[in-house]
């Protein structure tokens, strides 16, 4: 096991501690989110009684393999802790989510969900987002031209004229769960004012929604090589 999948069995088997018996769960997608439902999956096999609702398709079908119970997140709604994990969060605990293409159906599963916990290594805690680049999934139909009205809303906001990526999984264009695209763009390295950026895009027509998660998160679970640490 590389250092850095180590730390996500460690940020996995942290966040596994606030789970207990009965609980209605938000299952996050990625590989830090993986390690988390394996464990799960062993202390479901144990006895421990949780139901699911799983952030993808590739975490739904992980979550029933494993026999974790799955159901609809309008019959279990609100949640009691939504686990999952981010490309970067900064100190106030707001992320950027959506390196793995599920970022909508994360954020509506957060959104309902009393407590997000959120588990990282290390470097994905910086003092200001921007690095990644922001994963914005866009409606198929005149993406090209979604892109563009980015772009301008970018520029109004003084980012510029910032790189957008279509995402691609091998030489097919890649299609989120909900058949949408995704735009990765480059805002960084630094995005200045994360809520104002955030609010610009929800208003460009054709976006779905976008990887910035803004007050979402309540509890950060940081994985070091020195240790773990937990921030409210
Ligand atoms: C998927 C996500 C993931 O939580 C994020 O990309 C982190 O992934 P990993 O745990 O593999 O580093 O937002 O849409």
């Amino acid at each position: 096991m590389s250092n850095i999948d180590h730390l996500k069995q460690q940020a996995a088997a942290r966040a596994l501690e606030f789970v207990g018996n009965g609980m209605r769960l938000g299952l996050g997608s990625g590989s830090t989110s993986e390690a988390f439902i394996n464990l799960l999956g062993a202390r479901v096999r144990g006895g421990l009684d949780v139901v699911g609702v799983p952030t993808s398709e590739r975490t739904a079908q992980l979550a029933r393999s494993l026999g974790i119970v799955l159901g609809d997140l309008n019959d279990l709604a609100p949640l009691d802790l939504c686990i999952d994990g981010a490309d970067e969060s900064d100190y106030n605990l707001d992320l950027i989510k959506g390196g793995g293409g599920a970022l909508l159906r994360e954020k509506i599963v957060a959104a309902s969900a009393k407590r997000m916990i959120v588990m990282i290594h290390g470097p994905k805690l910086v003092e200001k987002m921007g690095a990644f680049p922001l994963p914005i999934e866009v409606i198929e139909f005149g993406h090209v031209e979604t892109a563009r009205r980015i772009q301008a809303v970018a520029a109004e906001l003084g980012y510029g004229t910032p790189a957008v990526k279509l995402r691609h999984k091998g030489d097919a264009v890649y299609k989120t769960d909900s058949n949408n695209v995704i735009y990765d763009v480059a805002f960084g390295p630094v995005i200045a004012e994360t809520e104002k950026l955030a609010t610009a895009l929800s208003c460009v027509p054709g976006v779905v929604d976008h990887g910035l998660y803004i007050g979402i998160a309540k509890t950060l679970i940081v994985a070091r090589p020195e240790g773990i640490e937990v921030r409210e």
